[in-house]
């Protein structure tokens, strides 16, 4: 259900996408995001998201519930599982932020500097992701994106036969302790929350029909039916190949820039800032489905 979109609207303007010099990314000009959007023009976006992975908004003014309402457009909105730093009343919006009042952190500190795609780790990982940047440092801290649909197109053939017959196990315990030196370890209770799931190694878009390769290092631990030592050998390749230089977005932040993105086509990471730069980012997440699988 699109919650913030109107049947029409006197105020509606051109939409005009700008694609970036990546095979995925576009800036979108020429839309107001605090306001609600016809049909019409939230079909363009979305089209947009779909030929592109990545969109982002410069310029936008947005309190957490605009956010929260231009999110809805895209499906149900997820509470995330980690319940710090959420707005009380508005539990779907969480809070990233290096900034401290009263000697505690407003938000999470550290996010994703990792490749992965969003609740990978569960049955129905993430659709798409929305951050809208507050206030951001000068330099670094961008957002980086990896086109999985070109990682897989852009494998030989004989080897994306073979994948697409694969199953992998997506584990959000298997690297937590390294990834995320400065959180205490998951208990014995949010490990049982989120057991180990298998999913496609390749998966298929519901909307484009193109095949995305699913995979990231840190979070996939096995190739179903491989040795440990052959599913790493593959595992990191794969993740190597799909995050070359050629297949990458970076997203220099400014203040007031929405960005969303694609969960089933694109994996993601947070890239380092100096400590003494304020960044503060609004997040938001839609519930996906179970992946797609290319061979059933
Ligand atoms: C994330 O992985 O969602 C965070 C990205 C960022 O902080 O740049």
């Amino acid at each position: 259900m699109n919650v913030n979109v109107t049947a029409n609207s006197p105020r509606e303007s051109v939409i005009t996408a700008v694609p970036m010099a990546a095979p995925l990314g576009a800036e979108i000009r020429g839309v107001d995001l605090s306001t609600p959007l016809t049909a019409a023009s939230f079909a363009q976006i979305l089209g947009v998201l779909h030929r592109r992975g990545v969109i982002f908004f410069r310029g936008q003014n947005l309190a957490p519930e605009q956010l929260a309402a231009f999110s809805a457009c895209f499906g149900e909105l997820d509470v995330h599982h980690m319940t710090e730093h959420v707005f009380p009343h508005l539990p779907q919006v969480r809070v990233l932020s290096n900034v401290k009042k009263d000697g505690r952190s407003i938000g999470i500190t550290k996010g994703g500097m990792h490749w992965h795609s969003d609740l990978s780790y569960k049955p129905r990982p993430a659709l798409v992701t929305l951050l809208y940047a507050v206030e951001c440092p000068p330099q670094g801290a961008d957002t980086q994106f990896a086109d999985m649909y070109a990682a897989f197109d852009e494998l030989p053939d004989e080897q994306r036969r073979r994948l697409q017959g694969l199953r992998a196990v997506h584990d959000r315990n298997y690297r937590y302790a390294a990834l995320y030196p400065e959180r205490p370890p998951l208990t014995p209770e949010q490990i049982a929350k989120v057991p180990p799931v298998e999913h496609p190694l390749v998966r298929i878009h519901p909307a484009t029909g193109r095949p995305a390769l699913f995979v990231a290092k840190d979070v996939v631990s096995q190739i179903v039916g491989m040795s440990q030592q052959e599913s790493r050998a593959l595992i990191d390749g794969l993740e190597a190949f799909a995050t070359r230089p050629e297949r990458i977005y970076s997203h220099k932040w400014q203040a007031g820039d929405v960005l969303v993105w694609d969960n089933r086509c694109t994996l993601h990471r947070a890239t380092p800032y100096a400590p003494t730069h304020r960044r503060t980012l609004y997040r938001t997440q839609v519930k996906g489905e179970a992946p797609l699988p290319a061979v059933h």
